[in-house]
């Protein structure tokens, strides 16, 4: 196969599986485990399938029409790969994001000419405010596309028809057990349920922020896990549509330091720099590999994104919103040129 490719979407899944043995023999584990490198997608996380996912589904169906705005609301990752994927196909994009959300994002976000609206984060914590957010994210932009990737059902489909098959196809069937975090649910809902259809014995592991991880009226701006939420002890209606529940056999609780040290551990041990949310699905692997009945088990771990994105000290604090740079049109580039 030739390593030529004719579009940004062509770039994007059939992301590696690395097998981490020293990060194995350093934690003492005795099952194997697989990380799906997913920093290696093309704007940097696994968020590009669902990027793809949304606006392929909105091409198709005739929904997205030529050069127009996408909207959504996002943790960053689902942002930067709409964002680049807008810009790919001719589409503008704009996001609304917490103002917790930290600022490397947020200026790969305007340097692929998206739109930035900061929501304060304390107005995440009333009572159904993400639905009441969601509704001035539609109100303020009538004439947008909004790729819902919270509900849109785009988002599981993709991973159920490109991370679940590759995992398959990459472990020869012998996946036992695979490990996720969940911001909207697709990934875990998706790839659990391929994974399930294949072979029912698969266990499925959810990997969710602890208390002292998630705001809360006390501390509405914690150390907190960029991009994944709790889904234990919250109300039906406050959790995203594209999460399957019944996929889900177990919960794991990690706290966002436990996360950094485990994220270390790799980058110490194996050269991979990831996420936070990466450490903390190598949280949950690393706990379920000393559990003597998975010994010799193979437990694959989603890597959704790099250590890079979290260089800068965590923001504990709303976010001030810099004045968006003028974007510069190709025309007139080539005018300049
Ligand atoms: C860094 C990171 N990890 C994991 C996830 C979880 O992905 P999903 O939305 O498919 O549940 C997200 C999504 O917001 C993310 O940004």
């Amino acid at each position: 196969m030739t390593s030529q490719r004719n579009s940004f979407a062509a770039l994007v899944g059939n992301t590696p599986l690395l097998e981490l043995r020293r990060f194995g023999q350093a934690l003492r584990l005795d099952a194997r485990i697989l990380a799906k490198i997913e920093y290696l997608n093309p704007a940097g996380s696994i968020k590009d399938r669902t990027a793809w996912g949304l606006i392929s589904e909105a091409e198709e169906s005739g929904r997205l029409k030529p050069g127009q705005r996408i909207v959504d609301l996002t943790s960053g990752n689902t942002g930067i790969g709409l964002a680049a994927l807008a810009a790919a196909r001719g589409y503008r994009a704009k996001f609304y994001l917490r103002n917790t959300i930290g600022d490397d994002k947020i200026r790969l976000l305007r340097h692929y000419g998206a739109e930035i609206v900061l929501i304060d984060n304390s107005e995440f914590l009333a009572e159904g405010a993400i639905h009441a957010i969601i509704d001035r994210v539609r109100r303020e932009n009538p004439d947008a596309y909004y790729t819902n990737q919270r509900g849109n059902p785009a988002n599981p489909r993709v991973h159920f028809e490109t991370t679940g098959p590759e995992i398959w196809r990459d472990t020869n069937g012998e996946v036992d057990i695979f490990v996720a975090a969940v911001g909207t649910g697709g990934t875990i809902s998706g790839t659990g349920r391929f994974l399930k259809a294949r072979k029912p014995g698969v266990k499925v592991v959810v990997v969710e922020p602890g208390p002292a991880s998630v705001p809360s009226p006390e501390v509405p701006y914690p150390d907190a896990i960029e991009g994944v939420h709790k889904v234990t002890e919250v109300d039906a209606g406050h959790l995203p549509e594209n999460f399957d529940a019944a996929v889900v056999d177990e919960v794991i609780v990690t706290e966002t330091a436990q996360a950094r040290e485990l994220a270390r551990v790799l980058a110490q041990e194996e050269g991979i720099l990831a996420g936070t949310s990466s450490g903390a699905v190598l949280f949950a692997a690393a706990a379920l590999a000393r559990r003597p009945e998975n010994a010799g088990r193979t437990i694959v771990a989603i890597v959704a994104d790099s250590g890079e994105r979290y260089l800068s000290p965590p923001k504990l604090g709303p976010a001030e919103a810099e004045a968006p740079e003028r974007p510069v049109a190709a025309a007139e580039l080539a005018a300049s040129a």
